[in-house]
């Protein structure tokens, strides 16, 4: 018997291409779809592929009725009503490390881009301006990186701190002593972190926990004139509090590869000039996307081979 897996959100030709070579496996490209057409393509699917736009709702997993595996080509999961899948007993896979690396490059590249305001005096020289005088920066040398969850990204951005010659210091539930003195890092509490840090980058998953967890109460907690890195998920930054330190300077900048709704064409934050941001695009590479692709690719084969997967 065949086993159909809908795409709805575009992923890597070269990632996918495991799929479309197994035997016994047919593949849907739906990424052009809306909710109902989604729907309609999923009435006799195994499993469904999504990165992080299609929303796999609980009303979505409803309306699949033959649904077994749904894969994520990425880190979080958080666009999963897991309970309703859970419930439906339906297997949920990620790719919990193929875009580590991209992740933690690309926060490296935002702390590097807030520290010397890159974006700024390009759009500057843009608008025909050779202006020298307000984009002075500041140095990473031997200021202290702040890292909030030290799971593989962070500690992934921890060791390039080092390289850079920053002191790092981390806050992570599940943090050993060996681990933080095997990375080179101070451990500290949360208010520690917050309290000793120029930088702070934040790398922990979206969850009842950390919603919110960088608030008004957090930044008064900071140096007068940190920056904050959040390449991790919207939500975990409070944007009006976030805003508010901005304007106040307390915040002397932000760089902001997610929010809380996405797209965030918009935004009020886009409006201050001590923000950059980009369009979560920490995992978008060549080899992330290829990678994490593969990764779920490989686990539905398994599943429809022999009922079970890698990394459930
Ligand atoms: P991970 O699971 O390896 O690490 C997450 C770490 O956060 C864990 O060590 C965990 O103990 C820690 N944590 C949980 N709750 C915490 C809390 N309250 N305070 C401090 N630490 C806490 O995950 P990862 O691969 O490092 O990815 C981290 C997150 O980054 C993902 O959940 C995902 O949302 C996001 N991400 C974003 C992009 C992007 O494109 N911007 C790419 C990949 C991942
Ligand atoms: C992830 O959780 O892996 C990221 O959001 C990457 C992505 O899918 O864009």
């Amino acid at each position: 018997m065949t086993f159909k897996v809908v795409i709805s959100d575009p992923l890597s030709e070269e990632g996918i291409q495991p799929l479309r070579e197994a035997e016994n496996i047919e593949i849907d490209i739906a990424t052009d779809c809306d909710e109902t057409q989604l729907i309609e393509r999923l009435q006799d699917a195994d499993a469904l592929l999504v990165r992080s736009q299609t929303q796999v709702t609980r009303e979505l997993i409803d309306k699949a009725p033959q649904l077994k595996v749904i894969g994520r080509a990425g880190v979080g999961v958080d666009n999963i009503d897991l309970d309703a899948a859970t419930e439906r007993g339906i297997i949920v896979v990620n790719a919990p490390d193929g875009n580590t690396n991209s992740a933690a490059e690309h926060t490296v590249a935002m702390l590097m881009s807030l520290a010397r305001n890159i974006p700024q005096a390009f759009q500057s020289l843009q608008a025909g301006k050779w202006d020298r005088k307000t984009y002075i920066g500041v140095e990473l040398k031997h200021k202290t990186l702040g890292i909030i969850g030290l799971g593989r990204i962070g500690a992934e951005v921890a060791h390039r701190a080092k390289g850079q010659r920053m002191n790092v210091i981390a806050y992570d539930p599940f943090l050993t002593a060996e681990t933080a003195q095997k990375l080179g890092v101070e451990q500290g509490t949360v208010d520690e972190v917050l309290a000793k840090a120029d930088f702070i980058t934040i790398h922990t998953p979206l969850l009842d926990s950390t919603r919110n967890m960088i608030n008004a109460d957090a930044f008064a907690k900071m140096k007068d004139g940190v920056r904050i890195i959040n390449c991790a998920r919207g939500g975990i930054i409070d944007e009006d509090a976030l805003y508010d330190a901005i304007v106040e300077g307390k915040v002397a900048g932000a760089a902001l590869d997610v929010l809380s709704v996405e797209p965030f064409v918009g935004h009020k934050l886009l409006d201050l000039p001590q923000v950059i941001a980009t369009p979560h695009l920490g995992a978008s590479t060549v080899e992330a996307q290829e990678s994490v692709a593969i990764d779920v690719s490989m686990d539905v084969i398994k599943f429809a081979t022999d009922g079970t997967v890698r990394n459930p």
